[in-house]
């Protein structure tokens, strides 16, 4: 697989072409922002970490019947996926409070959420991503209803197998990001999930594992990224 022309360049991954128009390439850098750019440094091997920690989902989601542009990791950095028309939302899954919710709803960090909450932003760093919701995303022509339909059920999915995949190596799902896109006129998953998309809470000491270490100024981002990888290829 050849690496052709520079496509963009995104917060944390460049995109390249391939000698396969329907094949891109992804690279993931160490650089590390939060508050929509606001907040930047360079984390030494997060690229690689995000990188392999994707994979490890994506390839576990993937044997779980969830269609998605993954194709095959090419080296420590880069990533081989399925081209995507993408769909310029966020869809976020919350099954405890933390975060963004806690302060717009003023319920702690930590509250268990009775039924798991689904909420849509959109893409647009300049406008900070406001939250949308289905109105919004019909009005603006964002997404057809057959299309949410697909992505709300995929979505809830993910939850459903990451749950219970994440607990067994001794970690919450808190809440995650994902974004989808069109493929060969099929909505499947795009991006990245990585502890920079997630919040991961060690189940015993409700240690933070996730890029909230980042945001917060807590120390100890990447060491907590590699627990997580260590955790997840089954080290004890
Ligand atoms: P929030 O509580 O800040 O809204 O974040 C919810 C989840 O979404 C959390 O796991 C972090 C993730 N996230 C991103 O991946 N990208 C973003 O730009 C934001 C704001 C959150
Ligand atoms: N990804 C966003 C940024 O880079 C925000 C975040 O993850 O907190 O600004």
């Amino acid at each position: 697989m050849e690496k052709k022309e520079f496509l963009y360049e995104g917060k944390a991954k460049k995109m390249y072409r391939t000698d396969d128009h329907a094949l891109l390439l992804v690279e993931f850098k160490d650089d590390a922002t939060a508050f929509d750019g606001e907040k930047k440094d360079q984390l030494t091997d997060k690229g690689i970490l995000n990188n392999r920690l994707s994979e490890i989902f994506f390839s576990f989601l993937e044997k779980k019947g969830v269609k998605t542009h993954y194709v095959k990791r090419l080296s420590e950095r880069e990533m081989l996926v399925k081209a995507l028309e993408i769909i310029p939302i966020e869809v976020i899954v919350r099954n405890i409070a933390a975060g963004s919710i806690s302060k717009r709803l003023g319920i702690p960090e930590g509250m268990a959420l009775k039924k798991t909450v689904l909420e849509f932003s959109l893409k647009n760093d300049d406008l900070h991503d406001p939250m949308i919701n289905h109105y919004h995303i019909y009005a603006l022509d964002l997404a057809k209803p057959e299309e949410m339909a697909v992505i709300e059920k995929t979505a809830l999915k993910i939850n459903e197998l990451l749950q219970p995949y994440l607990k067994e190596k001794g970690i919450v799902l808190v809440d995650f990001k994902l974004e989808f896109g069109r493929h060969k006129g099929e909505v499947i998953l795009g991006d990245e999930i990585s502890p920079d998309t997630c919040r991961f809470w060690d189940s015993g000491s409700g240690e933070k594992l996730d890029k909230d270490r980042f945001r917060r100024d807590m120390g100890g981002v990447i060491e907590a990224y590699r627990e997580v990888l260590r955790r997840l290829e089954g080290g004890t």
